[in-house]
């Protein structure tokens, strides 16, 4: 790029980067424009991001969060639980498009269908054996069995699940290229939005008499997850 010979073929070259850069920024969050921007959680005002933190109240604390060390409590319908990471819970991540979640896991657990619509995620399995799997949009299934210090990538949008199929407890550590990733978990969002998808959408979608339906969303409907 610094040759200023310009050969037609560099010419061609630089064009062709110039031109593929802004589309490779919209894969993930938008760079950012300083060294870091905690993020002023009570900021009146609403940005994409949150507005930073003046620089003269930042302390190290901005910057580590200890909130991933505990195991969560997995005493729900899925046997699983989610502990978050991301910019609401540790606002130095504000636009520096990376967050991290913890997974736990009680044997047999389940973190049902879901996708993140703003990330990719990469993850390590910490402890346990997890069953990790995705469907593409042509609709193929991929999926391993993986074991602790194994990691797997889910491609961003994606629906995916993981399961604990080995004996005992497990849990990871999943990284996002989002400081807010999102997540649309298929189970409460057909069955337990608020308000409602109405009955005959799902009974017509799923093609059942809607006892289904109603027995389906009983059970998940006091889910908070
Ligand atoms: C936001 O408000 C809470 C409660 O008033 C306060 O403790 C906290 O320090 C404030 N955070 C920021 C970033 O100003
Ligand atoms: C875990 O959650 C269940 C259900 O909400 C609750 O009954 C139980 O006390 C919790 N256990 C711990 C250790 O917090």
């Amino acid at each position: 790029m610094a040759s200023s010979s310009g050969s037609p073929y560099q010419l061609l070259f630089s064009l062709t980067v110039l031109l593929l850069l802004p589309l490779s920024s919209l894969s993930a969050d938008p760079d950012p424009l300083q060294d870091f921007c905690v993020a002023d959680r009570n900021a009146t005002i609403s940005v994409n991001g949150f507005p930073c933190k003046p620089i003269s109240q930042v302390t190290s604390e901005d910057f580590f969060f200890s909130g991933l060390m505990k195991e969560g409590n997995t005493s729900n319908i899925f046997g699983s639980t989610v502990t978050l990471g991301n910019v609401l819970e540790f606002p130095g991540l504000n636009t520096l498009g990376i967050s991290m979640n913890r997974v736990d896991f009680a044997p047999g657990g389940i973190n049902p269908p879901h996708s993140h619509p703003r990330a990719t995620e990469s993850g390590v399995v910490i402890q346990g054996k997890l069953l990790v799997g995705f469907v593409t949009t042509n609709n193929v299934y991929y999926s391993k069995v993986l074991s602790a210090g194994q990691m797997f990538v889910i491609p961003r949008g994606l629906v995916h699940f993981q399961r604990n199929v080995g004996e005992g407890k497990a849990f990871t550590l999943a990284a996002f290229n989002s400081h807010l990733p999102g997540a649309v978990v298929a189970p409460t969002t057909l069955f337990a939005s608020t308000p409602s998808i109405p009955n005959e959408v799902l009974t017509q979608t799923f093609q059942v008499e809607e006892e289904v339906i109603n027995s389906i969303k009983s059970k998940i409907g006091g889910t908070i997850y």
